[in-house]
């Protein structure tokens, strides 16, 4: 780790120059013994054509031992080759030749999780996006694709499964004196980059199955996980099968290696790796069962098992040629495992849920100090770049492709871009000029969506004048940090105007009723000739990533939310209804019984068509979180907002509460199922639960409890055990023990126990923090239980993190240098949670920049460059 940077690297985009040398092959040999493990490592080394440098080569390696370094075999004097500051310069080598190093590592030292790690006894590595440099020396970029054969060896009993990418070639014991030792050489036939190599070393329990490609080529599937977890692999199984058919129908994608493993593991900075036929795979990602698992954890399981089996078309076989092109393949990807989520599921449900996840995750992440752009200019530490706008807001630029395209023309353009590009590095303009050849459209100006961060506000005004209905649209892209001047954007807008009876109007001769604006200028206006009194319909299936500004009327809104055939405007339409009575609350807090009064109504409708789609139902029932609340407020007092929206809730929870007491009773289930309506049921049940709670009926407590003790599931234990705590309940500290006493063997459940102490609303749960951090099953060395506890806190409490106090922040900063001396990615991520700063009150403002301050003083490169950007904003 390095610590207390005087000068940070800058990467830059148009610093890019291709390798020097390529390699074309690698042959690794990784000799795992306790406390150090010996890598061996050939190149076949190839002067590039492409690259102006002569004959020196530098190779990425980080905290390596070098014991010997050989050119075709005639080991190197100490002048022919540099090693400092992870880069190993080698000079005067020829056109082509072998460069051999052996190094030593300490895998069982590796806190920070890159590189060759252990996680509860197995070996196992996580190289993206520059992990294999902690392994050996590799020029680590993923530009340079090579063929990668692997030894690896290990004790036969400890050990006796040894993974690597592609196919076993050769497998035996190692002689030496009967030493236990085995080894198992694979072979990877696709070159790649060296941040998808993957290994493993362990003792797994396996589960089994095979898959017929379209092309009838069988492919042998396995999902490892320790012994214990093996009845939790069933779901990612089918999930895997489901992708792989998946991929072949929409997309034309065939799988192309004759195994595809998945191990899962305990300690995992992210949620999962899709490393060449190997995926690797936090535990929380791919084990699922319901007595454990929650709903959403199911939904998680299929729609990143998914995520990583795509890759291997997107981002695998069609890779980055250089970190800036991230959301080339994680924008495309989530995009993909977004369309395949909602084909299993419910579209419309899918949808929305992405959206909200969208506006109110990467919308704030867009409009703070770490605003960046999809495809960014400069970076200190790739790792701070595996962002909600690289991800979530890069899949939004690949839909507006496929909108603007439409499916045909877009699957003709990922045809094409896979077959153009396949075996190569490659950029996003790449992606975009398949897009452009096949259609031959010009999205020039589209692709400032790639170079110009910040989220448009697009603001809409209308008009009915001589007849007609005048919508003017004007975007303008507020300022980020390092962009001051915006251009406007392609917005394609996707619209209706309903009438008031809530049916859409005719909008053209062909008496179509949707229609597709394309904006691209900074004013436009178009017209219709329709009656008077429309309510327009807007962004239908939220059609650009946008922040729109109308001034809905509260009529207009009960409109849209009682008839709009498009479920994200229904959604849309409940939040504007939400925030506009939040909003006034957060001013004048004794209104609630008269706001929540108003919105009865509108939720009564909402709440009699219940079962048309409960899922759906408990989206439109659900408040907006404080936080995101918090976010329209400037300067931002937490603990007033925490005021209007505890006020809000109560008085929802009393104002509809025979509604919420029969919901609550009649959604219960006499039977367990999986299917997404008794998921969708179980969602509204507890949200009922919880309006109940939040209103105080005395029935709360006892269904609660009943709940928590006969569950027939984890959504049901779990949906139980947090209202019981969140609103102190009789029974809640009874229900939290027994639950730890039921789980204490589970890691994932217990990583939900402490999340839900931690978002227990007010400020003395920042006590509570403080001693769950004592708890003996807390620990530092566990991103997931650090995430569960400290990261839900940051995130997830605002009234507690923001105690008037400062006592909150003085945890979040104690807990944040600490974690940054373990494991300073998983540091950077939680540092995160104080992006909020430059807009707070004065007073937290500087209580929280203090102590933040102090903790940037001796902090990691990673956790430095994002409280740089927070600090100086
Ligand atoms: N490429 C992975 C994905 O999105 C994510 C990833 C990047 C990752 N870096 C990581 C996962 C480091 C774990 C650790 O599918
Ligand atoms: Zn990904």
């Amino acid at each position: 780790m390095e610590i207390g940077h005087a000068a940070v690297a800058i990467t830059r985009l148009q610093d890019y120059c291709p390798p020097a040398y390529l390699v074309d092959s690698v042959a690794l040999d990784v000799d795992i013994r306790d406390g150090v493990t010996t890598v061996t490592s050939s190149l076949s080394l190839r002067r590039n054509p492409a690259s102006a440098d002569a004959t020196v080569m530098t190779f990425n390696g980080e905290g390596l031992l070098l014991r010997t370094l050989a050119l075709d075999d005639v080991v190197l004097d100490s002048d022919r080759y540099h090693y400092e500051n992870g880069l190993l310069t080698v000079e005067g080598l020829p056109e082509a030749c072998t460069l051999t190093s052996v190094v030593d590592i300490e895998p069982e030292k590796n806190t920070a999780l890159e590189g060759l790690y252990q996680s509860n006894g197995m070996y196992c590595t996580q190289c993206e996006a520059e992990g294999f440099r902690h392994i050996t020396f590799f020029p680590d970029r993923p530009d340079v694709l090579a063929r990668f054969t692997t030894t690896v060896r290990a004790d036969k009993a400890r050990y006796p499964l040894l993974l690597s990418n592609g196919n076993p070639v050769a497998w035996g014991e190692e002689e030496e004196g009967g030493s236990g030792r085995h080894w198992v050489t694979w072979e990877d036939p696709f070159p790649k980059p060296c941040y998808l190599f993957a290994l493993v070393a362990g003792d797994l329990a396996c589960l089994e199955d095979t898959f017929m490609t379209v092309s009838g080529r069988k492919v042998a599937l396995r999902l490892y996980a320790e012994h214990r977890d093996l009845d939790k692999l069933d779901h990612a199984m089918a999930s895997l099968k489901n992708a792989m058919r998946w991929d072949e129908q929409v997309y034309g994608r065939e799988y192309d290696l004759d195994i595809y493993m998945i191990v899962a593991v305990s300690h995992f900075n992210m949620g999962a790796m899709e490393n060449k036929g190997l995926n690797i795979f936090n535990t929380s990602c791919v084990l699922a069962h319901p007595s454990t698992t929650t709903d959403a954890g199911f939904q998680r399981v299929e729609s990143v098992v998914a995520h990583e089996y795509f890759h291997n078309w997107s981002g695998n076989r069609v890779t980055c040629r250089d970190w800036f092109q991230l959301s080339l393949k994680e924008g495309f990807t989530v995009f993909r495992d977004q369309q395949f989520s909602a084909d299993m599921n419910s579209a419309a449900v899918q949808r929305v849920e992405n959206v909200d996840f969208l506006v109110n995750h990467q919308f704030p992440e867009d409009q703070g100090p770490m605003a960046h752009a999809v495809r960014p200019e400069e970076y200190q530490k790739i790792d701070n770049f595996y962002t909600l706008t690289i991800y979530e807001k890069g899949a939004e630029i690949v839909r507006m492709q496929y909108h603007l395209l439409g499916a045909e023309n877009f699957r003709k353009a990922t045809d094409h871009y896979f077959e153009a590009n396949d075996g190569k590095a490659v950029t996003c303009d790449d992606f975009v000029a398949s897009m452009e050849a096949v259609s031959g459209r010009d999205l020039g100006q589209f692709k400032r969506w790639y170079s110009q961060a910040g989220t448009p506000v697009l603001t809409v005004t209308d008009e009915y004048r001589e007849g007609q209905y005048h919508l003017t649209f004007r975007q303008h892209t507020p300022a980020t940090p390092g962009q001051e001047d915006k251009q406007p954007l392609v917005i394609p807008i996707r619209l209706a105007l309903l009438d008031d009876q809530g049916a859409p109007c005719a909008l053209d001769a062909n008496g179509q009723g949707e229609q597709v604006i394309i904006v691209d200028q900074a004013q436009e206006t178009v017209s219709f000739a329709v009656p008077e009194g429309v309510t327009p319909s807007l962004l239908r299936g939220f059609s650009a990533p946008v922040v729109l500004d109308y001034d809905y009327t509260q009529a207009q809104l009960a409109r849209l939310l009682a008839y709009d055939s498009d479920g994200y405007c229904r959604w849309n339409a409940a939040q504007r209804l939400y925030f506009a009575a939040l909003d006034r609350l957060v001013v004048e807090p004794g209104e609630a019984d008269a706001e929540a009064a108003a919105l009865v109504p509108v939720l009564e409708q909402v709440i009699a068509r219940s079962d048309e789609d409960p899922a759906q139902a408990a989206l439109l029932l659900t408040l907006p979180s404080e936080v995101a609340l918090g976010d329209r407020h400037t300067p931002l007092n937490p603990a007033s907002i925490h005021l209007a929206h505890r006020a809000m809730k109560r008085a929802l929870g009393k104002a509809l509460q025979s509604h919420w007491l029969s919901l609550a009773e009649n959604l219960l289930a006499t039977e367990l199922s999986m299917d997404g309506r008794a998921m969708g049921r179980r969602q509204l049940r507890n949200l009922a639960l919880d309006f109940l709670a939040a209103g105080e009926h005395d029935e709360a407590a006892g269904l609660a409890v009943e709940l928590f003790e006969l569950p027939l599931c984890m959504s049901e234990e779990l949906g139980a055990l947090k209202v019981l705590v969140h609103h102190d309940l009789p029974g809640a500290d009874q229900a939290l023990a027994q639950f730890a006493e039921r789980w204490q063997d589970e890691a994932l459940v217990m990583d939900q126990w402490f999340a839900v102490q931690a978002t227990v609303p007010g400020e003395q749960t920042v006590d509570r923090v403080n001693g769950l951090l004592e708890h003996p099953a807390f620990d530092w060395k566990t991103p997931n239980r650090v995430r569960a506890l400290v990261g839900t806190f940051t995130n997830g409490n605002p009234s507690a993190f923001h105690a008037e106090s400062g006592a909150g922040y003085r945890l979040f900063a104690q807990a944040l240098s600490r974690l940054d001396a373990i494991n300073p990615q998983v540091a950077a991520r939680l540092a995160n949670g104080a992006a909020r700063l430059p807009r707070l009150e004065p007073q937290r403002r500087e209580r929280l920049a203090e102590v933040l301050a102090d903790v940037q003083k001796n902090s990691s490169g990673n956790v430095a460059e994002v409280l740089g950007r927070i600090l100086s904003s």
